[in-house]
């Protein structure tokens, strides 16, 4: 075999019940190569990791590493081979320190009765320097952010010292700034001769990073080439077997100000996180809501639906003054709430799809009784899944067994069957594929059509200007500005978030 072929896969199958997750998948992967999976949501790009990794194991296939047979066991045994796995969804403990959950694989390999957390912390410290030293080893998980935890993941795979090392969507939680440190380590692991497998739906990335792209489609083999004898649109078309367009829904034009005022929100402040926000959210508009990592956007929506705490601000829906006090009150009133976690508030992973869809309002699928009916949950659920092309094995099924970016069109559904009248979506595209992407923008901008408020926070710069009608940028908490129209460009959103300028005249207060 040759010497630069780090490892190989060769026709691999794996099903889950009636699922063929992967039929005959060849993989191989070359020493200091940064290779790309690429395939559409539920293609079977986690299912091979997770047989790399031992996690699954094989229906049939082979695998060796180096040259040599392996039957990877389970995720001890691959780190014995070397590889490392930083997962899509974090599987880190929220409650216990970010030093323990880095040196996790190591406590759980010593022999010792005791442990020695001064030396854990100094390890964890070593890990995280590069990629996130402002992250204190000593703080609980569950303190850190979304983006901080995944940056603690990716720590805790670099401190395996492994010569394979998976990235399943590792940016998708990412600021750009975040995803450019983690790219130079890439980069530097790569001239030492460390083998990279980099999953991610970001063409961009896919191309400015990588040196070869496999192409999986509905868990088959479609195509391996080098990025330089291929193209973003060509592995596109590869993924989903159709042209994609990549244009947006067309947008609202006109002018707002006569159009009904659904949402008001009046000095809302929680004086550590935002400060005195003042906006109008009217009927069928987008609006964006852009800043920079730490702004405070997703709290300061979150304490609109009653999820985050506020120490003043007022909410006038249609102009009447209402009380939202916790999430319950905020269904009560029509506003529904896509968290950009979906661990934490987006979907419950035991229960079925149907259920999930239909938790926030059972009262719809239930009798007079109270008895829930399955049929009308099931049904519920198909309705709301189709228009988002849900791949699944049936609506009884778990969340859990569905791939990341399904499970995100599961949360979707949800807060869709509330009929809310405002919508609030934190990251709504979040690890969805590019063809899914743009099912999902027509759907946002079919809903604000109907009639409904949208607010959508996104840290991709081209969603926010290629979708929303008007953009709020914070920064540091302030409203730094509003855009609308042709203002709406990359260029201002940037230049208001990073607080160099402000907008005047602003149309809200
Ligand atoms: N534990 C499981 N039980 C049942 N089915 C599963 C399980 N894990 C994955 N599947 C199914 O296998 C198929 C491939 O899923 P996989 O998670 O590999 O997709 P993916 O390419 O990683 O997608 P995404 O881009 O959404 O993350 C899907 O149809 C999924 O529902
Ligand atoms: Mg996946």
């Amino acid at each position: 075999m040759n010497q630069d072929v780090m490892m190989d896969i060769c026709n691999v199958h794996k099903s889950f019940g009636a699922t063929q997750a992967l039929s005959g998948v060849n993989f191989t992967l070359r020493k200091g190569e940064i290779h790309a999976v690429a395939g559409e949501n539920g293609a079977g790009k986690s299912t091979l990791m997770k047989i790399i990794d031992g996690i699954h194991q094989p229906d049939s296939g082979t695998i060796h590493v180096k040259g040599k047979p392996v039957v990877i066991k389970g995720p001890l045994q691959a780190q014995d081979l070397g590889i490392g796995f930083v997962h899509q969804e974090i599987v880190l403990c929220p409650d216990v320190s970010v030093a323990e959950n880095i040196n996790m694989a190591l406590i759980n390999r010593s022999q010792k009765w005791f442990v020695d957390f001064g030396a854990l912390k100094a390890t964890a410290k070593k890990c995280l320097e590069p990629i996130a030293p402002h992250i204190d080893p000593g703080q609980r998980l569950d303190s850190l952010s979304i983006s901080e935890q995944q940056l603690v993941e990716i720590a805790k795979a670099l401190s395996l010292k492994c010569n394979i090392l998976i990235l399943d969507e590792p940016t998708a939680a990412l600021t750009e700034t975040e995803s450019e440190a983690l790219f130079a380590i890439m980069q530097s692991l790569k001239q030492q001769g460390i083998s990279i497998i980099y999953i991610s739906h970001r063409m961009a990335e896919i191309f400015e990073q990588c040196d070869r792209v496999t192409v999986l489609r509905d868990g088959q083999w479609v195509s391996t080439d080098a990025v330089s004898e291929t193209s973003p649109d060509e592995v596109v078309r590869r993924m989903v077997g159709r042209e994609i367009s990549h244009l947006y829904p067309e947008k609202f034009f006109g002018d707002p100000g006569n159009l009904e005022v659904l949402l008001e929100v009046r000095q809302l402040t929680d004086e550590n996180r935002f400060q005195e926000i003042n906006f109008k959210l009217h009927k069928g508009e987008i609006l964006g809501v852009a800043g920079l990592m730490g702004a405070g956007r997703s709290e300061m929506v979150k304490a609109i639906c009653g999820l985050h705490p506020k120490t003043m601000g007022k909410f006038l829906l249609k102009g009447e003054e209402v009380r939202i006090s916790d999430y319950q009150d905020s269904i009560a009133c029509g506003v529904a709430y896509l968290s950009e976690d979906r661990k934490e508030t987006g979907v419950f992973l035991d229960l079925s799809i149907a259920g999930n869809v239909s938790v926030l309002k059972l009262g719809q699928v239930s009798n007079r009784w109270g008895v829930i009916s399955k049929t009308s949950e099931q049904t519920q659920a198909s309705r709301l899944t189709e228009q988002l092309r849900l791949k699944s094995a049936g609506m009884d099924k778990p969340v859990s067994s569905l791939s990341g970016g399904n499970q995100q069109k599961v949360a979707i559904a949800k807060i869709l069957s509330i009929n809310p009248s405002i919508i609030i979506m934190d990251e709504p595209t979040r690890g969805i594929d590019v063809g899914a992407k743009v099912e999902i923008h027509q759907l946002i901008r079919r809903l604000a059509n109907e009639g409904v408020g949208v607010i959508v926070i996104s840290s991709e710069l081209p969603e926010v200007v290629g979708l929303c009608d008007r953009v709020m940028v914070m920064h540091q908490g302030q409203q730094q500005g509003t855009l609308s129209g042709a203002d709406i460009t990359e260029e201002n959103i940037i230049q208001l978030a990073s607080g160099l300028t402000t907008t005047t005249g602003l149309e809200i207060a």
